[in-house]
C-alpha cells in the first residue's frame, strides 16, 4: 500500500543584516533554526528592506546582507532543505506590504513598543516605515501561509498583530490568509551580557567584552569568558540572583547538551576560573567550523549569488499565489 505523504508545515523566519550576529541570535533563534530544518517546510530570509528603517550606511548594508546570508549558510541552514532569500530580491513582500498597509489601523500601529522605543532611541528619523514596519513584517509572514514564526519576545506584538490583520482581511474579503502562530524558543536559549548579566546580549553594546560575535577567534572568545562578571560566591549552581553564573550555565548547556543539574554537578566544589574557561573552550569549539564555513564562502562571491537567485525565484514562485489571490479578493485587475 503507497503512504500517504503529510504535507509538512511550514516555518518562516527572518533575521535583519546589522552585522555579524552574536552567540546571542546564534543560541536564541539560529540553532532552532537549523534544528527545524528535519521536521517541517522552512523558509528564512534576511530582512533588508526592514532595515532600511533606520539609516543605513549603502555599502555597508549591501556588505551585511551579503556576509548574513553567509552566515546562515555557515549555521547549517541548508538551500537544498530550506528556503532561503534575501527579502528585497521578491518584490511580491513590497506589494504584500502595500495592500495590507490598507487594512491596518493607525492605532494599532501606535501601540507597538518597539515603534515607540525605536522612535524614542531615533528622533531625528522617524520615519514612514519604522512605522509600518509591522505591516511589512505582516506581509513576509502572511505570503507564505506559514504555520509557525520562531521570533523572540521582542518580535511578539508583532505577531499578535499580523494575526488580527489577517484576521480582519479575511473578514473583510474573504478567506485568503492562513492565521500564523507563534514559535517561542525555550526560556533557557535567552544569552545574557557578559558584563552585566541582567541585559540582554547584544551587538550594539559599546563594550565589546559583553558579547561574543559568532565570529571571534578562539583567544578572543576565551578573554572575553575570562572576564565575564559573575558575583561574590564560589558556587556553580544555577540560582535567582546568579545571573552571571546563571548566564555561563546556560551558555554551556547549550553547547555541550548537557541538562544543567548534569553542568552543576560536573563543576561541583570547582573555581569560577576553571568553569568559565570551560565554557569558553565549549563556545570556541562549536563556533570554530562556523567561522571557517563563513570565511570559505565569502571568498566564493558568485556561488552566493546563485544561491540567493534560485531562493528569490522559488520565493517568488510560492509567494505570488497568495499576492494574486489578495489582489484579487480586494478588486485589483490582475494583468
Ligand atoms: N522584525 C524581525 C526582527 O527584527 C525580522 C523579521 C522581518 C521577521 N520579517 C519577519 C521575523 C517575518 C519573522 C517573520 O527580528
Amino acid at each position: 500500500m503507497e503512504e500517504q505523504k503529510q504535507a509538512k508545515q511550514r516555518i518562516l523566519s527572518g533575521i535583519q543584516p546589522t552585522g555579524v550576529f552574536t552567540l546571542g541570535n546564534y543560541m536564541g533563534a539560529i540553532v532552532n533554526w537549523e534544528q527545524m530544518q528535519e521536521d517541517y517546510d522552512c523558509a528564512y530570509f534576511i530582512a533588508d528592506l526592514h532595515s532600511l528603517t533606520v539609516r543605513q550606511e549603502p555599502a555597508e548594508l549591501r556588505k551585511h546582507t551579503i556576509e548574513a546570508f553567509a552566515l546562515l549558510l555557515a549555521c547549517g541552514i541548508d538551500p537544498e532543505k530550506s528556503l532561503v532569500f534575501v527579502q528585497s530580491h521578491v518584490h511580491t513582500h513590497a506589494e504584500m506590504g502595500w495592500v495590507l498597509c490598507c487594512s491596518a489601523l493607525m492605532g494599532e500601529l501606535g501601540r507597538m513598543t518597539q515603534f515607540k522605543d525605536k522612535s524614542a532611541k531615533h528622533a531625528d528619523n522617524i520615519n514612514a516605515g519604522l512605522f509600518t514596519y509591522p505591516v511589512l513584517m505582516a506581509g513576509d509572514i502572511l505570503l507564505y501561509q506559514a504555520d509557525y514564526v520562531p521570533v523572540g519576545q521582542d518580535q511578539r506584538q508583532h505577531l499578535e498583530f499580523t494575526r488580527d490583520l489577517a484576521e480582519r482581511f479575511n473578514h473583510f474579503y474573504g478567506n485568503v490568509f492562513k492565521i500564523p502562530d507563534g514559535y517561542y524558543p525555550k526560556a533557557g536559549a535567552k544569552v545574557m551580557s557578559l558584563q552585566d548579566p541582567t541585559s540582554k546580549m547584544s551587538k550594539s553594546d559599546p563594550n565589546p567584552n559583553s558579547f561574543i560575535s559568532i565570529l571571534d577567534d578562539r583567544p578572543v572568545i576565551l578573554n572575553k569568558f575570562k572576564r565575564a562578571v559573575t558575583d561574590s560566591e564560589a558556587e556553580i549552581v544555577y540560582r535567582e540572583g546568579k545571573d552571571g553564573i546563571n548566564n555561563l550555565i546556560t551558555i554551556y548547556s547549550v553547547m555541550t547538551g548537557k541538562s544543567i543539574p548534569e553542568v552543576e554537578k560536573e563543576f561541583e566544589g570547582q573555581g569560577y576560573g576553571t568553569f568559565k574557561m570551560a565554557v569558553g573552550e565549549s563556545v570556541a569549539d562549536r563556533l570554530q567550523p562556523i567561522r571557517d564555513e563563513f570565511n570559505r564562502l565569502v571568498g566564493e562571491k558568485k556561488y552566493l549569488e546563485e544561491l540567493m537567485a534560485v531562493g528569490a525565484d522559488r520565493a517568488y514562485r510560492i509567494s505570488r499565489r497568495t499576492l494574486e489571490k489578495a489582489k484579487k479578493k480586494v478588486g485589483l485587475l490582475l494583468p
